[in-house]
């Protein structure tokens, strides 16, 4: 599924709107790092090594924006600074920026059109080599899963989260790729919904069998013998293994150790962050009330009454049975060096 498209007719980064999934499928067309900046604060694209691949094509647009301005890397500096915050939590925002910016220092670029050639040519390669990556990851997490299993997931940790292919999903696209029978259980994922709008409709169009279930209906399930694994995705995994993820991923990952299911999260190398020590360095963002108030428009809390929206939580490295990445699987004790 190309949900990230460059158009290089018009030098636009088309991407499927997935705040309309499944309803509608609408293309949002990014002109200029401003409409990047939008689309990812507001969730047009979401999951974090697609916010990374995004994020590079973000970089293109910056570099053609300044190219006729004599004070061209000051407004690549700004630029750039802008963009790293458009969300806080997923690690791989900042490491794609870096990774362009690393990029531009080894070469010797004297114009703003030649940095914007190369970061072209840079953003085409991470949004193929991210699929490249998510192969690699499906291939060692696909040995964790058995034939006949059933494994619950939270959130979108797919083709829709990634440049293809997906982290979570990948491993379980991998395992039935080699043969096995495997089902899935999709949590709905509160309150954007990524699990029922996203996880869903791209597990559908695979023809790979899945169930949403409510966010509440995990013990239950559990209890009840049908969930044989557990696997999500990261958004950034500290140097301890605490583990970053979509709001709810702890409670899930809580009742999984309580029901003796193992727990897996399926991350690229990228959404390792050595720098961040322990689970509590990593910046939690909070999302608008609303998100949370309103579905579809509607009110559903009275008005006036404050509502929660951490859109993430952390995951105790104790809680996690394996780390799959495209490097292998880690295992605790986590020590993840630079
Ligand atoms: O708020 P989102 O939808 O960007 O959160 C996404 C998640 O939490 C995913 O599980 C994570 O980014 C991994 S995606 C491969």
């Amino acid at each position: 599924m190309n949900h990230i498209v460059f158009d290089e007719e018009k030098k636009h980064l088309k991407l499927l709107d997935q705040r309309y999934l499944p309803l509608k499928e609408e293309w949002f067309v990014c002109a200029r790092l401003d409409d990047v900046i939008y689309a990812l604060r507001e969730m047009v694209v979401r999951g974090a090594p697609a916010i990374g691949v995004t994020a590079a094509f973000g970089c293109y647009l910056l570099a053609q924006e300044v190219s006729d301005k004599a004070q061209w890397m000051s407004g690549i500096e700004a630029g750039l600074k802008k963009l790293s915050s458009a969300r806080p939590t997923a690690v791989n925002l900042a490491w794609a920026v870096e990774w362009m910016r690393k990029k531009w220092e080894d070469q010797n670029v004297s114009s703003a059109q030649e940095l914007a050639k190369l970061w072209l040519d840079e953003a085409q390669k991470l949004l193929l080599k991210d699929i490249e990556i998510n192969k690699k990851m499906g291939q060692f997490g696909a040995e964790l899963l058995e034939d006949g299993d059933v494994v619950m997931t939270h959130c979108n940790a797919g083709s829709l989260a990634t440049g293809g292919y997906g982290t979570a999903l990948g491993v379980i696209r991998a395992a039935i790729e080699a043969g096995k029978k495997i089902e899935v259980i999709a949590n709905e994922t509160r309150p954007f919904l990524q699990g029922a709008r996203l996880t869903a409709y791209e597990l559908k169009q695979d023809g790979i069998p899945v169930k949403v279930a409510c966010d509440n209906a995990a013990a239950l399930l559990m209890r009840k013998g049908l969930v044989h694994r557990v696997i999500v995705g990261a958004d950034r995994i500290a140097r301890n293994g605490d583990v970053a993820n979509k709001i709810g991923t702890y409670g899930v990952a809580l009742l999984a150790r309580a029901h003796n299911i193992p727990f897996y999260v399926a991350a690229p190398m990228s959404t390792i962050d050595p720098d961040t020590p322990t689970g509590e360095d990593i910046p939690i963002e909070e999302r608008p009330a609303g998100e949370v108030t309103h579905i579809n428009g509607q009110p559903v809390v009275p008005p006036g009454v404050e509502v929660f929206n951490y859109a993430f939580d952390i995951t105790p490295a104790g809680l996690i049975s394996a780390i799959i990445t495209e490097e292998g699987i880690f295992r605790s004790p986590y020590c993840f060096k630079k």
